[in-house]
């Protein structure tokens, strides 16, 4: 059974799926969710689900990133995760901390990589006039929103599509693309889903 932490930043939708299809015969199962926001309501959804968490307050930190790093490094090492998801964390990692989980850090990334990295995806896509849009999971490196993919999910962009209306349909389709990788990755297999 691999153990899985998971970062979130706020309310947390994928962990929530992520949560949701840990059970029975999946490889993986949750033993933290972790967040920058003690506020982050992803939080209480996990513990309601049994999972143990931990916040650690990024703006307590200032500009020093490492030392955030450092502090947020301890419950999640404690936890001794096999596998950490991030999973709408907002924070930019350092190559330090990336470096200690690379090969086995996955992120579930707006676009379709390498299409937009960064933020405002949908924005972009719709200026652009693309045909569709989507969601990507990529392994974590140093350099961000770069990674190996592991898998993609392609939604179309219809007519009158607004960043907000986009956002949703590609939201939903992370949701379906993000359990269908981790339970094929906890198994070992990283072969890239194509939804
Ligand atoms: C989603 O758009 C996701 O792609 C990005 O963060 C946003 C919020 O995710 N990583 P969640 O609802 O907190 O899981």
């Amino acid at each position: 059974m691999k153990r899985v932490a998971i970062l979130i930043s706020g309310g947390g939708s994928n962990m929530l799926a992520l949560l949701r299809d840990m059970v029975g015969d999946h490889p993986g199962r949750a033993v933290l969710v972790a967040s920058n926001d003690p506020a982050a309501a992803g939080l209480a959804r996990a513990a309601d689900m049994g999972v143990a968490v931990a916040a650690v307050d990024h703006r307590g930190f200032g500009k020093d990133r490492a030392a955030f790093e450092a502090a947020l490094l301890q419950p999640i090492l404690a936890a001794e995760p096999d596998i950490v998801c991030l999973a709408g964390f907002m924070r930019v990692l350092t190559p330090d901390f990336v470096r200690r989980f690379e090969g086995r850090m996955l992120n579930i990334h707006p676009s379709l990589l390498p299409k937009y990295p960064g933020l405002h995806t949908h924005a972009r896509a719709l200026a652009a006039g693309d045909a569709e849009a989507g969601c990507s999971v990529h392994e974590v490196t140093a350099e961000l929103d770069a990674g190996p993919l592991l898998g993609q999910a392609r939604v179309p962009v219809v007519p009158g599509d607004t960043e907000d209306s986009l956002a949703a349909r590609v939201l939903a389709a992370e949701h379906r693309l993000y359990p269908a990788v981790l339970r094929r990755y906890a198994a070992g297999d990283r072969s890239p889903v194509w939804l």
